[in-house]
């Protein structure tokens, strides 16, 4: 694979903040993003959710170096960005439909992706062979500009190195993928820090293939009864730990003998050191009072923290936010797991969330991150 000298371009917070579109559009360091983008190289840029890593996504060669950079599997298909909707109308085969339009109307620009047949533009190396197409607006300044200077669809996975926690800042980027893309955007800190929600809306109810951004109460609120609540993305209930026996041929997960979206099947986010979930409050306390050494590590709430603080002198803590607000421990959750294997840890303990609102996202990172090989 090429070795490439990767440039950083820090983007103008100002421009940013004030969503101010047509100055990014004429930012000279994005016009030059855009012209690497049109000539079928790869970026990786801010988004809303967590930062992606783009590709034109009609150009196969184009998506094939996403693949490689990544050490992504040739089976996960990717997710394409568009910045309007008549871009949306050159992507899918048919017309929104109905549920369609008011989850779009709804949530879009924003943390949301939906699942819709394929126009032939799409190449199958963008959608990895499937006939369905997978489709965002993202709602951050910067992406949108970059994706309205190119006028192109951009495919854009999480810009991480296959299986490592999505980047939230551009110095994760860094870290995984420097030397493999010619360049990097600069944009400060993903907000939402978690993924967007894919749903399949094709037919006539909503399959929530991965939790994300937009919450399941959410999406029940704006589509009312038609939440195919039985076939949500796959969850480890019971177990923190999947067992080997819990996995089908081939290591593709199943749910009652459906596999699911295609990148749900990975182990993903996984930091090196063992991570395992404190599902209750007794686990919690057996764990105190066992007394766990240096090495190991309490990841808590700060109430949780708070209310078992005069145990806690001698262990090792790390917070990871208020648990009546999940939208901030979202935000955190992806660099908690990158700092973890920064320090000498034998395991960590991380303390479970209620799985309500855009905490189900977070538990899903969490317990997936949970699991070994
Ligand atoms: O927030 C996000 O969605 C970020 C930012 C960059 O937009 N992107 C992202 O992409 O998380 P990625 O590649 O890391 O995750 C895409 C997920 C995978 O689980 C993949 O299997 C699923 O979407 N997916 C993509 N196309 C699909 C399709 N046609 N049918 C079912 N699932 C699909
Ligand atoms: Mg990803």
């Amino acid at each position: 694979m090429r070795e490439y000298k990767t440039k950083i371009y820090k983007i103008d917070d100002k421009l940013i903040k004030e969503e101010n579109i047509e100055g990014l559009k004429s930012d000279s360091f994005l016009i030059e993003a855009a012209e690497l983008l049109k000539k079928g190289e790869l970026v990786a840029f801010p988004t809303e959710t967590v930062y992606g890593l783009g590709a034109d996504a009609t150009n196969p060669s184009a998506v094939e170096k996403i693949y490689l950079a990544k050490e992504r599997p040739q089976d996960n298909p990717l997710i394409v960005h568009i910045a309007n909707l008549e871009q949306l109308d050159e992507i899918a085969k048919e017309g929104l439909s109905n549920i369609g339009e008011k989850l779009t109307k709804a949530f879009w620009p924003g943390p949301l992706t939906i699942i819709v047949s394929k126009k032939s533009i799409i190449p199958d190396k963008t959608t990895a062979g499937l006939e369905s197409v997978a489709v965002r607006m993202p709602n951050h300044p910067l992406t949108r500009a970059l994706i309205e200077i190119t006028g192109l669809a951009i495919a854009a996975p999480s810009a991480n190195k296959s299986g490592a926690p999505s980047p939230t800042k551009a110095f994760h980027v860094i870290n995984d993928l420097s030397a493999k893309i010619p360049l990097i955007i600069d944009g400060g800190s993903a907000e939402v820090g978690v993924e967007s929600t894919v749903v399949d809306i094709r037919g006539d109810n909503v399959k929530i293939l991965r939790p994300g951004g937009v919450s399941r109460e959410e999406i029940k609120e704006v589509i009312g009864g038609y939440l195919y609540e039985s076939d949500s993305s796959y969850q480890f209930k019971n177990s923190s730990q999947l067992r080997k026996e819990e996995l089908g041929t081939n290591n593709i997960l199943r749910e009652a003998g459906r596999p699911v979206s295609p990148g749900m099947k990975y182990r993903h986010y996984s930091p090196e050191t063992p991570l395992y979930i404190i599902e209750n409050e007794d686990f919690l306390k057996e764990l105190i009072q066992s007394g766990p050494d240096q090495d190991t590590a309490l990841v808590l709430s700060d109430e949780t923290y708070a209310k078992y603080f005069s145990l806690l002198e001698d262990i090792k803590v790390i917070k990871m936010g208020p648990r009546r607000k999940p939208a901030i421990i979202a935000s955190n959750i992806f660099e908690l797991l990158r700092s973890l294997d920064k320090q000498v840890l034998k395991n960590v303990y991380i303390e479970a969330i209620p799985e309500k609102g855009i905490g189900e996202a977070v538990m899903n990172r969490i317990r997936k991150a949970s699991i070994r090989e």
